[in-house]
């Protein structure tokens, strides 16, 4: 039997964070969804010009490799990530595969943009997960600056909000939260705080 949790919300949220701790809570698989459109962006960019064209390609034949590759946490990686999921090919492309993932036996947490909406309309369990655009850029600077000691958080912040613009104003499946989904915002709350009302809301539809 399958059961799907949809995570979705902007960058930095704690979305992974909680899509993560809830996997191995109840032993489902999980698929950060952002991380195929991060290779899809970087293995575009490798081309030389991000196009529909070299975009569309890149997303059919996504390989296992393409996805292990270290370069993919990158705020670079993330801009390609965010102009080539505009790109109504691009999803496409990539969409099947995730359903598939999605109704695996024994359950599946999907993170993303567009779960709830468009790739899992029928999950049991959608989550908004958002917070303020400050502690989003702190969190995500913490990451980010032990690779590069320079970044700002006000560099960060900048680049989360173009991306997320991005994201919510594009046509095709813009980030947005489900009519049917528990919405959560994490500014205030602590990793375990968050993960146990996930936990407790996935009981509850079990
Ligand atoms: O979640 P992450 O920040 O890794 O996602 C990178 C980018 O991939 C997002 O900014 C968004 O443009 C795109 N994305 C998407 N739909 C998803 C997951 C990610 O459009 N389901």
């Amino acid at each position: 039997m399958s059961f799907t949790v949809a995570i979705d919300g902007p960058a930095a949220a704690g979305k992974g964070t909680i899509a993560r701790a809830v996997a191995a809570h109840f032993g489902f698989a999980h698929l950060d969804t952002g991380l195929l459109y991060r290779a899809t962006g970087a293995k575009a960019l490798d081309t030389g010009a991000v196009d529909a064209t070299s975009a569309e390609q890149a997303a059919r034949a996504l390989s296992e490799e393409d996805l292990a590759r270290d370069d993919l946490r990158t705020g670079d990686a993330g801009q390609a990530a965010s102009v080539v999921a505009a790109i109504p090919a691009v999803r496409a492309a990539l969409l099947d595969w995730q359903r598939a993932f999605a109704r695996r036996a024994g359950g599946a947490v999907l993170d993303g943009r567009d779960i709830g909406t468009v790739v899992c309309p029928e999950a049991e369990v959608k989550l908004y997960v958002t917070a303020s655009d400050d502690e989003r850029a702190k969190r995500r600077h913490a990451e980010l600056v032990k690779a590069r000691a320079e970044l700002t958080v006000a560099e960060v912040l900048s680049d989360l909000q173009a991306r997320d613009r991005r994201d919510a104003s594009r046509d095709t499946a813009p980030m947005k939260p489900a009519a049917d989904a528990h919405l959560f915002d994490t500014t205030t709350l602590s990793i375990e705080a968050a993960v146990a009302r996930a936990i407790a809301l996935i009981e509850q539809a079990r």
